[in-house]
């Protein structure tokens, strides 16, 4: 299967300018909805910068220039075109403004796969009073264009026919597919968690040294980076409050540690700010 022909990408921000990337590198006609006029140009330009430096890094068949070509943006969802294929929403993490823009595609683009990027909301909850057999999570991870997983989020409503297709264009952005359940957290941020918050408590617990800790599961487990740094690359206060929801939906196991909500409060969020478990 090859990817649509036309697909709109809500939001154009870290999420969706990788998806609005990946897309247009696999042969898409993509539009860019954004907010207003300012943000579609802020869209634009980050969609420009990874496109960019994936030129640079030779990871384009084509030119970014003529990828460019193929990238519309609209202000408004109900310019969108009406014969859109796939439209992934990567607006910011509530369920009512979710809500909204799927409400709005689904009266503009009567035939679409509306898929969510969303890490943690329901997609129950979010299919409720739409097309639901054509509503699916569509959990792509950061950096878009260098992540090769995609998760996709089912619910009870949905068609087989549209996890199959949405695999096969998955597949076609050459990403591998898991199959996840709706439930809170589905499987990856569920189980990151689990380690990041243990390696919380193990590092307030003095039982080793933060770089030890990561140290330990790098070479010993062979992850690629150790769950500390990485919760600095997340950034502290997106964890917290992963764990919070996670905490509220599945019990205590997911109770935010002391330290966290501590470095939270005093603004030590991670790479963002410069200081999290490490000094950036
Ligand atoms: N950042 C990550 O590492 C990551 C990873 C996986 C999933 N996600 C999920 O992806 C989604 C987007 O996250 P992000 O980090 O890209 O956020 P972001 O803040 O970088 O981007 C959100 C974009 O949505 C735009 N937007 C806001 N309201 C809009 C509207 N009404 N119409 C159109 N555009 C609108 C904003 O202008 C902004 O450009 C969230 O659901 C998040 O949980 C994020």
């Amino acid at each position: 299967m090859s990817v649509p022909n036309t697909v709109a990408v809500v939001g154009g921000g870290t999420m969706g300018a990788g998806i609005v990337h990946v897309f247009l590198a696999a042969g898409s006609s993509v539009v860019l909805a954004e907010a207003d006029a300012v943000r579609a140009a802020v869209g634009l330009s980050n969609v420009e910068a990874s496109l960019r430096k994936a030129e640079e890094r030779g990871k384009l068949d084509r030119s970014a220039t003529e990828l460019l070509g193929r990238l519309s943006t609209v202000e408004d969802l109900g310019a969108l075109p009406e014969d859109t294929a796939l439209v992934v929403e990567a607006v910011p993490e509530k369920l009512d403004l979710k809500r909204a823009v799927f409400d709005a595609v689904a009266r503009r683009c009567p035939g679409a796969v509306l898929a969510s990027n969303t890490s943690s909301l329901s997609i129950t909850e979010l299919a409720g009073g739409l097309p639901g057999e054509r509503v699916i999570g569509m959990h792509f991870f950061n950096p878009v264009p260098v992540q090769a997983l995609v998760e996709l989020v089912l619910h009870p409503g949905l068609a087989a026919e549209t996890v199959a297709t949405v695999r096969g264009w998955a597949e076609a952005l050459g990403k591998t597919v898991i199959e996840v359940r709706d439930s809170p957290g589905f499987a990856t941020s569920r189980l990151g968690l689990v380690v990041g918050l243990e390696a919380i408590r193990m590092l307030a617990e003095g039982v080793a040294t933060a770089e030890d800790i990561d140290t330990g599961m790098r070479l010993g487990y062979a992850w690629p980076m150790g769950p500390l740094r990485l919760t600095d690359l997340v950034g502290l206060d997106v964890r917290l409050s992963i764990a919070e929801h996670l905490a509220a939906e599945l019990g205590p196991r997911f109770e935010p540690p002391q330290l966290l909500r501590d470095k939270v409060a005093r603004g030590e969020l991670g790479r963002k700010t410069g200081q999290g478990f490490f000094t950036w």
